[in-house]
């Protein structure tokens, strides 16, 4: 299955079973700064979790645009991406835990199509600090499943990341972590669950790639590892307390929240660990290959930057975003700007977004028909800041060869990023192809005159 299908065959799937199928909520939250984007499925939902009626009913289903501007620099890996679909569906106090799990497994593995013998869960340990029970209930429930289908699934207590790193996996197939893998609040573990917000434990699946994908410095291999053989694709909270200044306390309804990377799913479904291999993503690689005539295999992070970065871009422009200065505009901005500079690597120097915006258009015009409608004018918007940013760039290049004639020193490189938004990394490119030698001392005196400027701009807020 691919990428398309997984999202629609979920929709359909949960909506057998007496779910809504609700529309995303847009990347800017309506009604909430908590976040500058959407990052999560049951962020718009966070009322009706805390126990207000929904129109739409007890059983809700969705697949939600999400963007996660903090991941930015993770970007180039084979898993992070700023912009994802979550899949989501949820129980405001309607079905149990045993309905849940046995759904999602259902959908893997009898939908999708996924061998369960390359799923491994875990569930959360307990907490005596805060009374929270050990979660036996679906560790029990998952070793039935596993055991219908024939699959030996011990279970092992593992506690946190790094014990299961000593450890490893000792022959386990469901595995008990600690509240920083295994309790979801919107801030992570128990002590960081903001005071009035719902959370829970939760059950995570993760996808086994492989011994061979188990790079070497993790320790042992085990779900949690971030050593690149596992790969969480859905997360299971029981949503059962809301943190209060005394306490977690149970909420009158007990709540499922579901929230599953479409992106991460529809690549193990394809038992691909890069992501960027999938229906969402590969045309953009297939075009930027075209473009650039250069391969993936040797420009790989390149070019998964600009493939992540133009995808959220465009996503941000179909819900109404402009490029600017401040705030959303201007994670947007840095975005769009990034994928350009990044186009470099790969030899591309002139306006290349009006060949793949087109591209990001066609993949989800037919399942999102805002895309559709919107087409023209989001194409545009794009290109129109890729032209702005090309002349910021020709200005700086101008500015370099008048300015560095015998060295590149600190004090040009902030004056040219300063004055001319002319981005650090470029200039030192300027540097090596123009063969000006870079002082010692450049990034010292780059980051002195950072800091003196931040201090400056600083008192002035101030006055
Ligand atoms: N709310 C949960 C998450 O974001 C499902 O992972």
């Amino acid at each position: 299955m691919n990428a398309q299908e997984i999202r629609k065959s979920y929709l359909e799937f949960f909506e057998k079973r007496g779910h809504k199928v609700i529309d995303r909520a847009l990347l800017l939250p309506k009604d909430d700064n908590t976040t500058l984007f959407t990052g999560s499925g049951m962020q718009p939902l966070l009322p009706y979790l805390l126990g207000k009626d929904h129109p739409e009913g007890a059983r809700l289903v969705d697949s939600q645009t999400c963007i996660r501007a903090q991941d930015i620099a993770d970007v180039g890996d084979n898993r992070h991406t700023t912009f994802f679909e979550m899949l989501g569906n949820w129980s405001l106090g309607d079905y149990s835990k045993e309905d849940q799990i046995k759904w999602f497994f259902e959908f893997l593995v009898d939908v999708v199509g996924l061998d369960p013998n390359k799923i491994y869960v875990t569930c959360f340990i307990g907490d005596e600090k805060h009374s929270i029970e050990r979660d036996t209930v679906s560790a029990e429930i998952w070793q039935k499943l596993f055991e219908s289908k024939g699959i030996d699934s011990k279970i092992v207590a593992i506690g946190s990341q790094e014990d299961g790193n000593q450890i490893g996996m000792q022959g386990g197939r469901i595995f008990y972590y600690d509240d920083a893998e295994n309790w979801w609040s919107r801030g992570g573990g128990l002590d960081k669950t903001p005071i009035g917000d719902p959370c829970g434990p939760d059950s995570e699946v993760f996808y086994d790639f492989g011994e061979e994908h188990h790079q070497q410095g993790y320790g042992l291999p085990h779900p949690a590892s971030d050593s690149g053989r596992f790969m969480e694709i859905g997360n299971q909270v029981f949503m059962q307390y809301k943190r209060t200044d005394s306490g977690f306390k149970p909420l009158d309804k007990q709540n499922v929240d579901f929230g599953g990377g479409l992106e991460r799913i529809a690549a193990a479904s394809i038992d691909s660990p890069d992501v960027f291999q999938i229906s969402l993503l590969k045309p953009i690689i297939d075009q930027l290959e075209i473009i650039s005539k250069k391969k993936y295999q040797d420009y790989t992070e390149s070019m998964r930057v600009i493939a992540d970065h133009l995808r959220a871009a465009t996503f941000l422009a179909v819900d109404g975003l402009l490029p600017s200065n401040k705030e959303q505009g201007y994670v947007m901005r840095r975005l769009i700007r990034r994928a350009v500079r990044y186009a470099f690597d790969l030899g591309i120097e002139q306006n290349f977004l009006q060949e793949i915006v087109p591209v990001i258009a066609d993949i989800y015009q037919n399942d999102y028909p805002e895309v559709k409608a919107n087409r023209d004018q989001i194409i545009e918007v794009l290109i129109r800041e890729e032209k702005i940013f090309r002349q910021t760039l020709r200005k700086g290049i101008v500015e370099f060869s008048r300015l560095a004639t015998d060295k590149l020193t600190g004090d040009i490189i902030f004056k040219l990023y300063d004055t001319y938004g002319f981005p650090v990394e470029l200039t030192h490119e300027e540097a090596i192809k123009n063969e000006v030698p870079i002082a010692s001392d450049a990034e010292g005196e780059f980051a002195r005159l950072m800091e003196e400027q931040r201090q400056r701009s600083k008192a002035a807020s101030q006055k």
